[in-house]
């Protein structure tokens, strides 16, 4: 497979000096009792190891015991897992443990959980193990999700087309639904099991009614039936005006008793379809969407009566704080606490709040949400995009991890030093009764699925932040690249590193000193500081950059718009000095004058050229590391990514010249040493 369509599931043959140690330890499959996930668990064992041994294991059910043995169940599908030594109670409804034993004189390994689908997600353990180079025999390995709800979150409209998608259309092909089953929707559920995504949302949040209608229920219905044996709950995007907009009614008001009854029925004949439903995500009142502010209702009656319409069948609901639209004196970063604090404490009990990671728009950089710390009775769900709406899509190389880790360490000193996202995510600052996490995805229907195999990546650790937010992105960029391309050590070290600064390089190059939203309009792909005539005050980058003659940056202190307030006051010291501050975040909290003094005793003007210049010149090193990788990879992924590391190379280009040549004339000055004013 050349094409990327196996993404980390590649289960290449093994090397020679390492297969028969692997054989000895793989000689037989001992299964016991057989549901739907374990014969998933049985499939993908035998399907991995034909591949990596070229030749079958052979399965067994139960009966004795023999060198090279793997155990694979719970201790109700296969009873010999009681009696081995593996402490499963504490792992939990989805852990695992995955053991080297010996049990009576026999050298076993056992793959073993409470339930089934633990089983199935240590089989990938398993998997992810032998593929990553470990030691056959020696293996200790036990995890369990520290987040209940992992969810990807697809922006998937009923046309096939995909909002910020960039990689070709929905892979839901809603004309053949629900008859016709593409082998596509089963690998997907195999990836998302692989890395322990245990919940999908299928439609765009800017949700289409219909999504509600018989016909798209059934279709869901039958993604739900493939999903199951792979713990992959189905959850959709309502929009919140559905009744009305489908003609069944003549308002949508939450208060409405009639509107309150529809959703009723609504929800029954949701769980009649698929009884394991997992819930309603919804965007209201935001861009334009309908909400319950259309009928002077609050967020909270509106997220409480559809959660009232979920509660009798044991489903959620996740109302978005994606908001912002006051009016154009307030700053866009505070409008989401401003409008959800008042409401703190009087949502339902099945309703969970899911906020982006930074305050404005998944920007290459932002600080926290300062809703992390500041929301304390309602459950967050934390939401990241995957797809690269803002980071070059689908041809720059950035990879997301440290972006992810960056915000989930940070410490929100909410309750004491330690309150980092990360613990408030986990449910451990304020312990509420459902965590969870989310994330925009970058799937679509392109042969290796995210329009790029370093975009797979993307995808990859997401999924496993979510089952384990305090994991390293270095440690899981080392295991992606080993399952991806090979285990050669310096391969694998070399493009590591590349992998680990490829963020700060585009955030160098595109937006660097804490600006932020400097996109083009409406796709976002490319430079635009100068826009300043869209609609809303909010959109332009003008309104962020807030570049003048004398300076630049957006002041966010008690002289601003002090957003900083919102922040606890550990925080608010770490940003409020600009000359002591981490200089990533300058502009994003202080105006300063074009001459403002630098740690490194350079100017403002000089540092942000020379940060644009660091951008692009680490773009062209990218270029010779992947060119000395040559050996180590197929000639079509190698291809594409020589290509598309071109395209990023020629585009930092342009962002670092159109930036500075706007920057220059505004400010008035010429372009520091060394730049060329653009033809
Ligand atoms: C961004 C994105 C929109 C999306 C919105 C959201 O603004 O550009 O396409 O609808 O986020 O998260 O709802």
């Amino acid at each position: 497979d050349e094409d990327g369509y196996d993404l980390w599931l590649r289960y290449l043959p093994l090397a020679q000096t390492r297969l028969k140690d692997v054989e000895d330890c793989v000689r037989a499959f001992v299964f016991g009792a057989e549901n739907p996930t374990l014969t998933v668990a049985r499939d993908e064992l035998e399907r991995a190891f034909f591949a990596m041994l070229v030749k079958c294991v052979p399965v067994r059910e139960g009966g004795g015991i023999s060198d090279g043995a793997v155990l694979v169940g719970t201790p109700d599908s296969l009873p010999v897992i009681a009696d081995l030594d593996l402490s499963l109670p504490e792992l939990g409804k989805e852990g695992y443990r995955v053991r080297s034993l010996i049990h009576e004189g026999k050298r076993v390994t056992a793959i073993a959980a409470n339930t089934d689908i633990g089983v199935l997600y240590g089989c990938f353990a398993f998997l992810r193990h032998i593929q990553t180079g470990g030691d056959p025999a020696r293996i200790d390995i036990s995890s369990a999700p520290k987040v209940e709800l992992r969810l990807l979150n697809h922006w998937d409209n009923l046309d096939g087309s995909v909002e910020r998608g960039y990689a070709g259309f929905s892979i839901w092909d809603w004309w053949t639904l629900p008859d016709y089953v593409n082998r596509r929707y089963i690998d997907y559920a195999r990836a998302n099991a692989s890395i322990g995504i245990n919940g999908t949302v299928l439609n765009n949040v800017n949700a289409a009614p219909e999504i509600l209608t018989e016909a798209y229920l059934a279709k869901a219905a039958r993604l739900a039936d493939i999903f199951r044996p792979y713990g992959l709950k189905v959850f959709l995007s309502v929009n919140f005006a559905s009744p009305s907009a489908l003609g069944e009614t003549a308002t949508s008001d939450p208060a409405d008793p009639a509107v309150q009854a529809w959703w009723k029925d609504k929800a029954s004949e949701v769980y009649r379809w698929i009884p394991d439903f997992g819930g309603f995500l919804v965007k209201a009142n935001s861009e334009g969407q309908p909400g319950p502010g259309d009928y002077d209702r609050s967020h909270a009656d509106g997220a409480n009566m559809l959660a009232d319409a979920l509660a009798p069948h044991g489903g959620i609901l996740i109302w978005r704080a994606f908001v912002y639209a006051s009016d154009a004196g307030t700053d866009r970063a505070t409008e989401a606490l401003n409008e959800f604090k008042p409401l703190d404490g009087t949502f339902r009990n099945n309703v969970l709040l899911q906020v982006k990671n930074g305050p404005i728009d998944f920007q290459p950089r932002e600080p926290f949400s300062p809703i992390f710390g500041q929301i304390t009775k309602t459950p967050l769900v934390m939401e990241f995009q995957i797809t690269k709406e803002y980071l070059g899509q689908a041809t720059h190389l950035a990879y997301l991890g440290p972006v992810f880790e960056e915000v989930l360490k940070f410490d929100t000193h909410a309750r004491g030093p330690g309150s980092t996202v990360s613990e408030i995510v986990k449910g451990k600052t304020f312990p509420h009764p459902v965590t969870g996490i989310a994330a925009v995805a970058n799937i679509g229907t392109d042969r290796d699925w995210t329009g790029g195999t370093f975009n797979q990546a993307n995808w990859y650790v997401f999924g496993r932040m979510a089952w384990d937010p305090d994991e390293t992105a270095a440690a899981i960029a080392e295991d992606w690249v080993k399952m991806t391309f090979t285990c050669e050590p310096g391969f694998v070290s070399t493009v590591v590193e590349m992998m680990m600064r490829s963020p700060e390089t585009l955030v160098n190059y595109m937006m660097p000193f804490g600006l932020h939203h400097q996109v083009a309009t409406g796709h976002h792909y490319g430079p635009g500081p100068w826009v300043s005539e869209l609609d809303r005050p909010e959109w332009n980058p003008t309104y962020y950059n807030r570049a003048d003659k004398d300076g630049i940056g957006f002041n966010r202190l008690a002289d601003g718009s002090n957003a900083i307030a919102q922040y606890s006051p550990e925080v608010q010291a770490l940003f409020a000095d600009p000359h002591a501050l981490d200089e990533r975040y300058l502009l994003w909290f202080h105006h300063v004058s074009w001459d403002f003094p630098l740690s490194s005793g350079k100017t403002l003007w000089q540092g942000l050229a020379e940060r644009y210049d660091a951008g692009v010149a680490e773009t062209a090193r990218m270029i010779d590391i992947w060119d000395q990788q040559r050996a180590h990879v197929d000639g079509q992924r190698f291809a594409q990514i020589r290509t598309f590391l071109e395209i990023q190379h020629r585009e930092a280009q342009w962002w670092r010249d159109a930036c500075l040549a706007y920057f220059s004339a505004v400010a008035q000055r010429p372009l520091p040493e060394g730049h060329k004013q653009p033809a």
